[in-house]
C-alpha cells in the first residue's frame, strides 16, 4: 500500500515536473533559428511554438504549428510586413513580452504593450500560445491575433480579420481578407498590398436588423458559425449548418487560403499516412463567385480558373502562348510570351498582324469582366479580325446574337465552365509559333477572307494605329525583352552549364532513380534560393535522335500543369544532355502504393484523379498533343502535398498537327503497354489510356499488375487485370480491396472505377474511351456503361 502511494506521488511529481519543464516557458528563455528543431511544445506535443524554416529559402517564420503531423502545418505566425526572418534571429521571453530580434540584435517584432509583467509563457494544447502574469491571468494570447487560420475554441471578433498569405511559401500579407462590415461577414480581394477592399465575393446572409447583425465568428468544438448580436447562429452555407466535428479523432483548422477560399480542413490524429482533407469551404466555387471590376480574381491576371471539385480548390491555367509569371506560383497569374506590339515599331505586326498573331479558341472559358468594346451585328469572322487588328485587344467573345465583346489586357477573373452564361468560346490572341524558322506564311484561305474584309479592316487598322500610338505613349513601359526571343524555347526554362549541374549534384553523387534513357540525381541550386532539383543525365543521344529530342524538349518545356513535373531547365553542351526538374520529396507512386501500410483510399482517389487530369492535359489541352507512352507508377512522382506529377517524357511522342496516329518502335514497359504495340499498327493516345487503366487497377488494389517474380510471369502476365475482371464479373468487387474499410465504404465509386479501368484496357483501341471521357466518368459527370470483356492479353514477346 505504502509503496503504491509512493509510486502514486512520484507519478504526480513527474507529471508536474514534466509540465514545468516542457509546457511552461520560464522568463529569459530564448529560441534561436540556429538551434535546429528547438521549439516550445504543448504538453501533449500536438502544437509547437518556435522557428519554422520556409521551404526553398534560408528564412524562418516565428510560428505555431501542428507538431504531430508530417506536414507540420502552420496555424499562426508573427505578423509583420515581411514575416520571414533571417537565420540567426532569436526570440526571447522577457517580462515585457516576446521580443523577436534579428542577428544584429535589433527588435523586429514584439507582443506590444501588455497590462502587467509576464511571469511565464505556455504553449497550450488547443494551439493557443499565452503569456501569463504571476497570478496566471493571460496578458497576451496568440488566439487574439489570428493570421490566416482559426482553430477550435478560437473566435474572430467584430474588429478583427483574417488575411491570407501571398503564396505557399511567402507569408507576407496576401490578396484576400475575411472581415466584418456593416454586420456581415465578408470575403474580399484587396488592392494588394494596401487595405483597400474590392467588392466582396462572398457574404453570410445580410443582416436585416440589429439583433441579426454579426457579433463574431465562432469556432467551437462542434461547429463554425457567425454569432449574431441577438444570439442566433448563422451557418456560413448550407453544408456548414449540418457539421458535426469530431475533435477527439481529428484536428481541425479553418484557413483563408492564399487563393481566397475560406476552408475548413480536418486531419486524422492517429494515422501518419494522411493529409488534410476539406470538410467544407466558402465560397462553394470561387471560380464562379461574383468578380469585382478590380483585382484579378483567385487565379491572377490572364489566367483562368477551374474548380477542382474533388480537392475543393481552384486550379489555374494559362491560355496557350502565355506562361506563369512565377513558375512556382500557380495563382500568380500568367504573362504572354509575346508582346502585343502596340509600340508600332514592328511594321509587320502592325500592318499584317495575321502573319504574326493568331486568334485561338478556348472552349467554355470566359473572362466576364474587362470588356472595353461591344460591337453589334458582327459575324464571328469580323469579331475575330477586329481583335487581331487591335493591338489593345487580348481576347474577344463572340456570341450567337452577333455581339462581339472585346476584352482588354490584362484579362481578369477568367473562369472555365460558366454554366449560367451558357457555352462561351473565347478567342484569345497569341503569337504564331515559329518553331525554329522565321516568318510563316499565312494560309491561302486566310488571304481570301482577308480580301473580303479589306475595307472594313483598312479603316480599323488606321484607327487602331492611332489609338495604339497614343496608348503606347501613355501606358507602355520601355520595350521589354520579351520580344524576339532568339531561342526556340520561348519558356521560362534555364539553360545550365554542365559545370553548374555537376556542382549542384555534388558530382552526380546522389542517385535517386533510373528513368528511361538515363539516371536521375538529386541536387541543389544555390543560385535559385536553394531549390532542390532532380537532374536527369541522358545516355548519349544518337545523332539522328537529336532533332527529335529537341522537339520533345521544347514541347514539354511549354507544358504547364500541376499534374506534370515541371522542367526547370536543361543542359545542352557538347556531348552532355541533361534535364533539370523540380525534386519531388515523396518519391514515386510505386514507392507509396506497394508499401505497407497502404495509402488510404481518399488519397488513392485523389492520386488517380490527378494523374487522369495530367494525361488529359497532355492529350487534349496542349498546343501539340503528346502521347506519354510509358505511364506506370514508377513514372508518377509525388510532391510534398501528395499531388501526383507525371514525369519521364523520355519516350513521349508528339502528335504533330493533324496527325493523330503515329508509327513508332515499341516503347513502354511490360505490363502496362497496350496490345497494339505488338501489332505493327499506328499507335494513338489510346495507348496511354490502356496504361492508365492498368495503373488505375493498381491504385485501387495496391497490387502490382505484374509480379516481378519471373516464375509467376509465365503463368499469365496480366494477373491483376485478369483477376480484377473476374472479380467484376462475379460481382465480388470487395475482394479487390480486402480489409480496406474506407474503400469498402465507398463501394459505389469503387465499382464504377473498376468498370472504368476495364473500359481502358479494352484490346481494341477504338473501344477504349478517350482520356476526356475517362475523366468525366471518374468525376461522375457521365454514366459508366457495363464494359465488354477486354479480350485477352499479352502475346509473349
Ligand atoms: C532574467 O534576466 C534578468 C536580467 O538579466 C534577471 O534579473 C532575472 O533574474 C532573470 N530571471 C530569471 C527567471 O532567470
Ligand atoms: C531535427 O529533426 C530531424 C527530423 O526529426 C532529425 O533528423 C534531425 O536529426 C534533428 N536535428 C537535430 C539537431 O536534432
Ligand atoms: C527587445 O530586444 C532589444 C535588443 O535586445 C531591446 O533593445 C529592446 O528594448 C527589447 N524590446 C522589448 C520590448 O523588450
Ligand atoms: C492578475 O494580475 C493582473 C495584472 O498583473 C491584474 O490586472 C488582474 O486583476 C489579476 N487577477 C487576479 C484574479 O488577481
Ligand atoms: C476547447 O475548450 C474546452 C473547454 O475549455 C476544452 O475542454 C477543449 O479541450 C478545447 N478543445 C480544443 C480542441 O482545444
Ligand atoms: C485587420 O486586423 C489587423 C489586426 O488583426 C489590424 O491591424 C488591421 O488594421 C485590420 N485591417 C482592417 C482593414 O481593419
Ligand atoms: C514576399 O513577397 C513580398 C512582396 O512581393 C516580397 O517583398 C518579399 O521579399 C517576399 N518574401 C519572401 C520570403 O520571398
Ligand atoms: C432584439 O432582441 C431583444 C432581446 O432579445 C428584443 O427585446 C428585441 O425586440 C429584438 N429586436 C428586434 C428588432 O428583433
Ligand atoms: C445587322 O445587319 C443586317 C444586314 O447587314 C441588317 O439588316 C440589320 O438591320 C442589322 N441589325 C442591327 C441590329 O443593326
Amino acid at each position: 500500500m505504502a509503496i503504491r502511494n509512493i509510486f502514486f506521488f512520484l507519478a504526480l511529481f513527474l507529471l508536474h515536473f514534466h509540465h514545468l519543464a516542457f509546457a511552461n516557458v520560464p522568463l529569459n528563455k530564448t529560441l534561436s533559428t540556429n538551434d535546429q528543431n528547438a521549439s516550445w511544445n504543448s504538453p501533449s506535443g500536438e502544437f509547437a511554438f518556435g522557428f519554422r524554416p520556409i521551404e526553398n529559402t534560408e528564412l524562418f517564420l516565428l510560428a505555431i504549428w501542428f507538431n504531430n503531423i508530417p506536414s507540420k502545418t502552420i496555424v499562426w505566425y508573427a505578423n509583420m510586413p515581411n514575416p520571414a526572418v533571417p537565420a540567426g534571429s532569436r526570440v526571447q521571453l522577457t517580462p515585457t513580452g516576446l521580443n523577436l530580434t534579428n542577428p544584429q540584435g535589433q527588435a523586429m517584432w514584439t507582443t506590444g504593450e501588455l497590462q502587467g509583467d509576464v511571469s511565464y509563457a505556455e504553449m497550450r494544447d488547443g494551439g493557443n500560445f499565452v503569456l501569463a502574469s504571476s497570478n496566471s491571468s493571460y496578458l497576451w494570447q496568440s488566439f487574439n491575433y489570428p493570421t490566416d487560420t482559426l482553430l477550435p475554441n478560437q473566435t474572430l471578433p467584430l474588429n478583427s480579420n483574417l488575411s491570407s498569405h501571398l503564396t505557399p511559401t511567402n507569408y507576407s500579407k496576401g490578396r484576400f481578407e475575411l472581415y466584418f462590415d456593416n454586420g456581415n461577414l465578408l470575403l474580399s480581394q484587396i488592392g494588394w498590398p494596401t487595405e483597400s477592399r474590392y467588392t466582396n465575393y462572398f457574404s453570410v446572409s445580410s443582416a436585416t436588423n440589429d439583433n441579426d447583425s454579426a457579433l463574431q465568428l465562432v469556432f467551437d468544438t462542434s461547429n463554425l458559425y457567425v454569432e449574431a448580436r441577438g444570439g442566433d447562429r448563422k451557418p456560413l452555407g448550407p453544408e456548414w449548418s449540418a457539421l458535426i466535428l469530431d475533435v477527439n479523432g481529428y484536428y481541425y483548422r479553418a484557413t483563408l487560403d492564399y487563393y481566397g477560399v475560406f476552408t475548413l480542413y480536418s486531419h486524422p490524429k492517429e494515422s501518419l499516412n494522411q493529409v488534410w482533407s476539406v470538410v467544407t469551404n466558402v465560397p462553394p466555387n470561387i471560380c464562379q463567385a461574383p468578380g469585382s471590376d478590380m483585382g484579378s480574381g483567385s487565379c491572377g491576371y490572364n489566367s483562368y480558373c477551374s474548380w477542382d471539385d474533388y480537392n475543393r480548390r481552384p486550379t489555374c491555367n494559362c491560355p496557350g502562348g502565355y506562361s506563369w509569371v512565377d513558375p512556382n506560383d500557380e495563382f500568380g497569374g500568367c504573362k504572354p510570351d509575346f508582346s502585343f506590339d502596340c509600340g508600332a515599331d514592328d511594321e509587320r505586326s502592325q500592318e499584317n498582324p495575321e502573319e504574326v498573331f493568331e486568334m485561338k479558341p478556348l472552349l467554355n472559358v470566359n473572362w466576364p469582366l474587362g470588356d472595353y468594346e461591344k460591337l453589334i451585328n458582327y459575324t464571328l469572322d469580323e469579331c475575330i479580325r477586329s481583335c487581331l487588328y487591335d493591338c489593345n485587344c487580348a481576347a474577344v467573345v463572340p456570341n450567337a446574337a452577333k455581339d462581339c465583346w472585346k476584352k482588354r489586357f490584362p484579362l481578369s477573373n477568367g473562369r472555365y465552365g460558366d454554366a449560367k452564361q451558357g457555352f462561351t468560346t473565347t478567342f484569345f490572341k497569341k503569337r504564331i509559333d515559329q518553331p525554329g524558322v522565321n516568318s510563316p506564311h499565312p494560309a491561302d484561305q486566310d488571304r481570301v477572307q482577308l480580301a473580303l474584309l479589306g475595307s472594313l479592316i483598312g479603316s480599323l487598322v488606321i484607327i487602331t494605329l492611332l489609338v495604339a500610338t497614343v496608348v503606347s505613349i501613355i501606358l507602355l513601359k520601355p520595350k521589354k525583352v520579351v520580344k524576339k526571343v532568339s531561342s526556340f524555347f520561348e519558356t521560362n526554362m534555364h539553360s545550365f552549364t554542365y559545370e553548374a549541374l555537376k556542382e549542384a549534384t555534388h558530382g552526380f553523387s546522389e542517385e535517386v532513380g533510373r528513368g528511361s534513357f538515363g539516371i536521375v540525381y538529386k541536387g541543389t541550386l544555390n543560385s535559385m534560393t536553394n531549390t532542390v532539383i532532380a537532374v536527369k543525365r541522358l545516355d548519349r543521344v544518337v545523332r539522328e535522335r537529336e532533332k527529335e529530342f529537341r522537339n520533345e524538349l521544347s514541347a514539354i518545356g511549354r507544358t504547364c500543369h500541376r499534374n506534370l513535373v515541371r522542367l526547370i531547365g536543361f543542359c545542352d553542351e557538347e556531348i552532355h544532355r541533361l534535364l533539370v526538374y523540380d525534386f519531388m520529396s515523396n518519391g514515386t507512386l510505386a514507392d507509396i502504393l506497394f508499401k505497407q501500410p497502404k495509402p488510404i483510399w481518399n488519397l488513392r482517389v485523389s492520386l488517380a484523379l490527378g494523374i487522369a487530369r495530367g494525361l488529359l492535359y497532355l492529350h487534349e489541352e496542349c498546343d501539340t498533343p503528346i502521347i506519354h507512352c510509358d505511364i506506370k507508377p514508377q513514372n508518377i512522382l509525388i510532391d510534398e502535398h501528395f499531388m501526383p506529377k507525371i514525369s519521364d517524357f523520355g519516350l513521349a511522342k508528339l502528335l504533330y498537327s493533324n496527325k493523330s496516329r503515329t508509327h513508332t518502335m515499341i516503347r513502354g514497359t511490360r505490363g502496362y503497354v497496350a496490345p497494339e504495340w505488338f501489332k505493327n499498327v499506328p499507335v494513338t493516345a489510346k495507348v496511354d489510356v490502356y496504361s492508365y487503366g492498368v495503373m488505375l487497377l493498381e491504385i485501387i488494389c495496391c497490387t502490382r499488375s505484374l509480379e516481378m517474380d519471373l516464375d509467376e510471369v509465365e503463368e499469365g502476365e496480366a494477373i491483376l487485370v485478369d483477376w480484377a475482371y473476374d472479380c467484376y464479373m462475379e460481382g465480388r468487387i470487395e475482394i479487390l480491396v480486402e480489409n480496406d474499410k474506407e474503400a469498402m465504404a465507398d463501394m459505389k465509386r469503387l465499382k464504377k472505377w473498376v468498370m472504368i479501368a476495364i473500359w481502358c484496357i479494352q484490346e481494341n483501341p477504338e473501344t477504349r474511351p478517350s482520356m476526356k471521357t475517362v475523366m468525366q466518368m471518374l468525376e461522375g459527370l457521365v454514366e459508366v456503361p457495363c464494359p465488354p470483356t477486354p479480350q485477352s492479353f499479352f502475346p509473349i514477346v
